[in-house]
């Protein structure tokens, strides 16, 4: 059984131990909470796939204490080089995640077999004084099972994995300021960057600190939402790269359907259905002209006022507020329509709202974003609803 401590030095110390020793460890970051393990412990990795239900073909993010410990665990040719020293003076610690060409000594059950690790510093006082105190790298996943709502708080990791025994969550009493995960970019050794998750901290920012700097890369635009039937068709060339691997630790992995296997070695993160709650999720739509390409349609339905009857509408800047009568529960991500507002308040609305008695579907607010904080918030909102769009 998990069990929840509190945030004080004495359990802090205590946690690292245990970590150390092998167990696993949720903290809290400034993005969401991690679900840890030391990266030294391959059998605590693997504990980490098994307590998500994840592939073992979606690697981790490795976390660090301070760039010296992050040096050792990277090996960069003169381009990353140039680029990692620009972009870690401006955003570490902070929510971005480079993923980078591994040293020698990383281990592969991090990476999906691959040749580049993720990494980042969290910016987060009690995830910095955690990882100060264990002084060992801490490979990190959200703490949610694989698929769902990523958490935000101590109470949102204990409800996914209560039954993971010798896991210990640091208590926070307050939901994670940005709320949505890190920004994820792929710095290669050919001179292409690649923002493999859109997060708080923007590719515009990247791009023009990168300009300034005189440094000249090509910016690769990633494939982004999967369907199930491309993603069945291009996972039969992974498993056939990863059947070696899959032999030596994929035993835990039976009941996980092929379907939410990655397609290729950098393209995690493209799942089209992420961040789902456990309860029916679709987007809201009032004019199927604003629905931007970008985003498109997985399936349309009209449906009629009574379906609303036992539904949550997570609402975005009141859009539907005339629909507050009509509705089980509502409640709005931000009724400015302030982006980072909404990304704070998402994954534990969402949690909310799956936990309301009667309720069987909640309806998400379809919008156009109009910035790239915008776009990262409403990745994860069409996503949760994997790209399933309803109207009235
Ligand atoms: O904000 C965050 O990034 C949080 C906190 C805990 O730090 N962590 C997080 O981890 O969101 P996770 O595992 O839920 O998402 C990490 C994603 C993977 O799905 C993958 O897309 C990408 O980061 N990633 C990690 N290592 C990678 C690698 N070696 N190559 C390509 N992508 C990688
Ligand atoms: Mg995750």
């Amino acid at each position: 059984m998990a069990k929840i401590v509190q945030n004080s030095d004495k359990s802090l110390f205590e946690c690292a131990m245990e970590l150390r020793a092998g167990k696993l460890v949720s903290f809290p970051t400034e993005t969401v909470y991690g679900l840890g393990a030391s990266l030294w412990n391959e059998e605590a990795v693997l504990n980490i796939f098994r307590a998500k239900e994840r592939p073992i073909t979606d690697p981790l993010i490795v976390h660090v204490g301070n760039i010296l410990e992050c040096e050792k665990l990277i090996s960069l040719n003169k381009f990353q080089r140039n680029c990692f020293n620009i972009l870690t003076k401006e955003f570490w610690p902070g929510p971005l995640t480079l993923v980078l060409t591994a040293s020698k000594i990383v281990p592969k059950s991090v990476m999906a077999n691959g040749t580049y690790v993720g990494i980042r510093i969290p910016a987060h006082e009690i995830a910095q004084k955690f990882l100060r105190i264990c002084s060992v790298p801490v490979a990190a996943p959200s703490a949610n099972k694989f698929g769902h709502v990523s958490p935000t708080s101590e109470k949102h990791v204990f409800d996914d994995l209560k039954n993971v025994d010798d896991l210990f969550i640091i208590e926070k009493n307050e939901n994670c300021k940005i709320g949505i995960e890190s920004t994820v970019l792929k710095i290669q050794e050919d001179g292409k960057i690649k923002l493999l998750r859109p997060g708080s901290i923007c590719i515009s920012q990247i791009e023009k600190l990168l300009q300034e700097n005189e440094v000249s890369y090509i910016l690769e635009e990633q494939k982004k939402y999967v369907s199930r039937e491309t993603f069945k068709k291009e996972t039969i060339h992974l498993e056939e790269n990863t059947k070696m691997f899959h032999v030596k630790h994929f035993e835990h992995d039976k009941n996980v359907s092929r379907e939410t296997f990655l397609v290729g070695d950098e393209s995690p993160g493209q799942n089209l259905t992420h961040y789902s709650p456990w309860i029916e999720t679709h987007l809201l739509i009032n004019d199927q002209k604003n629905i931007s390409s970008e985003f498109p349609i997985q399936s349309l339905q009209k449906i009629s006022l009574r379906e609303l009857e036992r539904a949550t509408i997570l609402d975005f800047g009141k859009k539907f507020a005339h629909l507050k009568q009509d509705v089980l529960h509502y409640a709005d991500l931000s009724e400015t329509g302030n982006y980072t507002e909404a990304a704070h308040n998402l994954f534990h609305m969402l949690r909310e709202s799956e936990k309301i008695q009667n309720a069987n579907a909640i309806f998400l607010t379809q919008f156009s974003p109009n910035s790239e904080i915008g776009i990262a918030l409403f990745d994860r909102i069409y996503r949760s609803a994997s790209g399933k769009f309803v109207f009235l």
